[in-house]
C-alpha cells in the first residue's frame, strides 16, 4: 500500500520453507505480512522500521496510536530489548513461548522504534508459541510489532481467510496457517517496578499467573482506576513543554513542529524546528511524530508550536495524540 491506503496485492503464502523466506523478506524490506500465532493473527511489521509500523496504522485504519507488541524468537532476543527483573524473569521462564506480553522498562540496546511503542520508555514483549510465527521471527531475525491483524472496529482474526476478509489489498502478505488456537489476545502484564499488573486479561489465566509469582496481580492501567482504554493508558508519553496546536506563527523561543512544504511566519527566531514530513506524507509523519516531540522536548523551549496537520489517513491518528498532548496540562 502506499502511504495513503491505496490498493497493493495482497499474497497469500504457504506455510513452508519458500513462503517463511518471502514473508521474512518482505519484513526485512519494510512491508507488512499477517502471520498466525497461538492466540490471533497478527499484522506485522520490523518494530525497528517506524515507517513500516505506521503502515500498520494506515492499513488498520487505526485512529489513535497506542504501544504495540513486539514479538520476538526467544526469551534471549526479548533481552536486549527490555529489561527484566526477577518476576519478569520467572513469568517469561514459565510461560514464554506463549500467550503471556510482559510490558517492561526499555533495554539500552532497545531497538524498537518510538512508534512502536508509542513514545514510552517501556516496551510489550511477547515470544509466541506457534511455530510459524517462530520460524518466522527467528528467519526475520528483528522484533516484530504485531497488533491483530483486523481492520479498526472488527473482530481479531482467527484464519487466513477473516484477514483477506478484513485487509485484503491493504497488506503485502498473509501467511496462511490455518486456525488460530487460542482466540484470544495474550495477558498482558506490566512488570515495572513494584507490584505487577494486569493490563488486558487473555490467554493466560490470571490465577496461573498469580500462583507462580505468590502474590496478586494489580488491576488496569493505574493503581486503583481500574482498566483503562488503550488509547487512555496513564503512562501514555506527554511532552514537557506545553503543546500549541493549528499554529500559523511561530513566536520567539518555541520550538516549532511542522508539516508539508510551507514556512510559517516567524520560524527563524523558533529555538528549534523540525518538519515531520516535507512533502506532505503522512506515514512519514507519523513514523517521526514521537521521536519529534522529544527532540523538541529536549530544545528546552517551554512551548512546542506545531503547524496544521490534515485529518485525513494517518492525520486523524497524529492529531489525536497531539491533542492529547496538548490537553494533558
Ligand atoms: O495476542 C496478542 O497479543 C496479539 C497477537 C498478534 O500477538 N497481539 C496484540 O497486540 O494484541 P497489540 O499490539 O494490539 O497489543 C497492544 C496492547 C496495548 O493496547 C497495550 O495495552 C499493551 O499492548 N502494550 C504494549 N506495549 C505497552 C507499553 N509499553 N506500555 C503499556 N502497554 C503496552
Ligand atoms: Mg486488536
Amino acid at each position: 500500500m502506499n502511504d495513503h491506503g491505496s490498493m497493493r496485492q495482497t499474497e497469500r503464502l504457504a506455510a513452508d520453507a519458500a513462503g517463511l523466506a518471502r514473508a521474512a523478506d518482505i519484513l526485512r524490506d519494510g512491508g507488512l505480512v499477517a502471520f498466525p500465532t497461538e492466540t490471533v493473527y497478527g499484522l506485522g511489521a520490523d518494530a525497528t522500521d517506524a515507517e513500516a509500523v505506521a503502515g500498520i496504522y494506515a492499513a488498520k485504519e487505526r485512529p489513535s496510536f497506542n504501544p504495540l507488541i513486539s514479538h520476538l524468537d526467544s526469551f534471549e532476543s526479548a533481552r536486549s530489548q527490555g529489561w527484566f527483573d526477577e518476576t519478569a524473569t520467572r513469568l517469561a521462564e514459565a510461560f514464554w513461548p506463549g500467550p503471556l506480553t510482559l510490558v517492561v522498562p526499555v533495554a539500552p540496546s532497545c531497538t524498537v522504534s518510538d512508534l512502536a511503542r508509542a513514545g514510552l520508555d517501556s516496551v510489550g514483549l511477547r515470544v509466541p508459541a506457534h511455530p510459524l510465527a517462530h520460524a518466522l521471527l527467528e528467519r526475520t531475525g528483528r522484533p516484530v510489532a504485531a497488533p491483530s491483524a483486523n481492520r479498526s472496529g472488527r473482530v481479531s482474526p482467527t484464519d487466513a481467510d477473516h484477514v483477506l476478509g478484513d485487509l485484503d489489498g491493504r497488506i503485502d502478505a498473509v501467511l496462511d496457517g490455518g486456525a488460530a488456537q487460542v482466540g484470544v489476545e495474550s495477558t498482558i502484564v506490566s512488570c515495572l517496578g513494584g507490584t505487577p499488573r494486569l493490563l488486558r486479561p487473555g490467554g493466560v489465566p490470571r490465577e496461573a499467573i498469580e500462583a507462580l509469582i505468590g502474590m496478586k496481580l494489580e488491576e488496569g492501567g493505574e493503581a486503583g482506576s481500574g482498566p483503562l482504554a488503550p488509547g487512555m493508558l496513564a503512562s501514555h508519553y506527554a511532552p514537557r513543554a506545553q503543546v500549541r496546536l493549528n499554529a500559523t506563527s511561530i513566536q520567539p523561543g518555541e520550538a516549532a513542529l511542522l508539516f508539508g512544504p510551507g514556512a510559517p511566519q516567524g520560524v527563524e527566531a523558533a529555538q528549534a524546528t523540525l518538519n515531520l514530513s516535507k512533502n506532505g506524507d503522512l506515514v512519514e509523519a507519523a513514523a517521526h511524530l514521537f521521536s519529534y516531540l522529544r527532540q523538541l522536548d529536549a530544545s528546552d523551549a517551554t512551548t512546542i508550536a506545531v503547524g496544521p496537520i490534515p485529518e485525513t489517513g494517518l492525520g486523524e491518528a497524529i492529531n489525536d495524540r497531539l491533542r492529547r498532548a496538548a490537553a494533558d496540562r
